[in-house]
């Protein structure tokens, strides 16, 4: 992980997260100053480190605001380990469905994809260095007993004693630049790679088993297996893929990267709970039925949002410090309604401001990742290009608005379907119709056109908006 990325400033973060959210300035102070706090923590020399709990936050406000692509671009920025739930998908302990704490093996998952990309990047060189000396072999086998030869038969012969080894070597090298400049690519070469374990183990034990007990019996089977080796005719090209990812797993120390991606989980991992609403009783109702169900999962989230260690295939890891985002819309239900224990842990409030219509035109404008450039991009690809005037922009943003107030609102993702309905004739044509280095511009009228009959209509937009 660099260490630049790890260090920015609140105010370095809020800069990061403005290239892609617009507004929900709260939001972004806030997570903002929960990312900067682990790395205060980190620095705490004192004992007092240990007692240090991460500032967990409750996220409050409708559905396509902004929740969960914040916490998304948060964990990105601080190049952390993150998982998204949603609570609703819980049950409580003993009922069928998911049980609270695969969120934490999820997240000890994504650890270790983050750790093992940076090992692999580590590594990479050595292992192109070696695959190519493999290949190397494999098309011209170095000569064998040169030492005898040299000593015996050679002198008999009166031959330059090392001209099979010189000869050897000049050829080597001569296939080792075709190699690098991939002239061999299509060739085809027989290589040795260790036989795919058999199939049908992961069977075993569906949902009989958690996850870590699953893994621990597959490793103990496959530990038992005979390492097979297979004969497979490849091109140069695949073979130096197959070749490579067998000499990466070599060189990377398993235990360590285990160990490693624990330790990032445990003190760098987020962990996002959606729809925490759900799981949240309407008080004064006491009818039980699902309502007590919903209070089970609150209790079993608890302990994982307190600190607990839990088990998973890659060790045991401790959820102390652990940042948890939680969010939902609250529209029935209020925080309040939430178990106290479970409020006292979620200390930080913030409310995500409704969007407003000019919020929709910087959204589809502004951000890095803007849905303007994105169908640029894809009509890019087939080098046609694609415009939008200014005022187009802010009509697709106001008739979005306007559906919103209308059918349903559904927040910033209206913008997505009014966008692909909008350029969907578009999509279909390119390239039979409209061929490359063509022309597209997006005018005001274009998309009063294409969009306000549907947009009057109301009972069509709800179908097809
Ligand atoms: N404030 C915002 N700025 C930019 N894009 C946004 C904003 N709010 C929502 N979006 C976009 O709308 C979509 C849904 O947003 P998301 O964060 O998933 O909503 P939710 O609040 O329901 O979690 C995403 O494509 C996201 O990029
Ligand atoms: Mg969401």
């Amino acid at each position: 992980m660099t260490n630049q990325k790890l260090s920015l400033t609140p105010r370095q973060i809020v800069a990061e997260l403005d290239k892609y959210i617009i507004g929900q300035k709260d939001a972004k102070r806030n997570v903002a100053i929960a990312l900067r706090n682990r790395i205060r923590r980190m620095m705490v020399k004192t004992d007092i480190q240990k007692d240090i709990v991460p500032n967990n936050i409750l996220m409050i406000g409708s559905t396509g605001v902004g929740k969960t692509e914040i916490a998304r671009r948060l964990a990105k920025i601080a190049q952390a380990p993150f998982t998204k739930v949603e609570a609703s998908k819980f049950t409580e302990v003993g009922y069928v469905g998911r049980d609270v704490e695969s969120m934490v093996r999820d997240l000890v998952e994504q650890s270790v994809h983050l750790v093992r990309e940076v090992k692999n990047e580590e590594v990479k060189e050595k292992a192109a260095a070696a695959v190519e000396e493999t290949i190397l072999d494999i098309l011209i086998p170095p000569v064998k007993n040169a030492g005898f030869k040299q000593n015996n038969l050679a002198i008999a012969q009166e031959e330059d004693p090392r001209s099979d080894e010189e000869l050897n070597e000049r050829t080597r090298e001569r296939f080792r630049e075709k190699l690098q400049n991939g002239e061999l690519d299509d060739r085809k070469i027989e290589i040795n790679v260790k036989a795919s374990s058999p199939v049908g183990i992961g069977m075993i034990g569906n949902g009989m088993m958690d996850d870590a007990s699953m893994a621990g019996l597959q490793d103990m089977i496959s530990g038992m297996m005979p390492k097979k080796m297979k004969k497979r005719k490849l091109t140069i090209a695949e073979a130096r893929k197959v070749l490579l990812e067998e000499e990466i797993s070599k060189l990377i120390d398993f235990d360590e990267l285990k160990e490693e991606a624990i330790r990032l989980a445990e003190n760098n991992g987020i962990i996002f709970i959606d729809e925490i609403d759900k799981i949240a009783s309407k008080s004064g109702k006491n009818g039980g039925g699902p309502d007590v169900s919903r209070e089970g999962v609150q209790r079993d989230l608890l302990p994982i949002v307190e600190g607990t260690a839990v088990t998973t295939k890659y060790g045991v890891i401790n959820t102390d410090h652990v940042l948890f985002i939680a969010a939902g819309a609250f529209h029935v239900s209020k925080p309040s309604d939430l178990i106290p224990e479970l409020q006292g842990r979620f200390p930080i409030r913030v409310e995500l401001n409704a969007l407003t219509e000019d919020d929709f035109s910087r959204i589809l404008r502004e951000p890095k990742n803007a849905l303007t450039k994105q169908y640029q991009a894809l009509f890019e690809a087939e080098d046609v290009s694609l415009e939008f005037t200014e005022d187009a922009i802010d009509e697709l943003a106001r008739l979005a608005f306007l559906i919103n107030q209308e059918v349903e609102n559904i927040g910033a993702r209206r913008l997505h379907t009014v966008m692909s309905h909008l350029l969907n004739d578009f999509l279909f044509d390119v390239p039979d119709t409209i061929e490359p280095n063509s022309k597209i511009m997006i005018t005001h009228e274009m998309v009063q056109e294409r969009l306000s009959t549907l947009v009057k209509n109301r009972d069509l937009s709800q179908y097809i908006l």
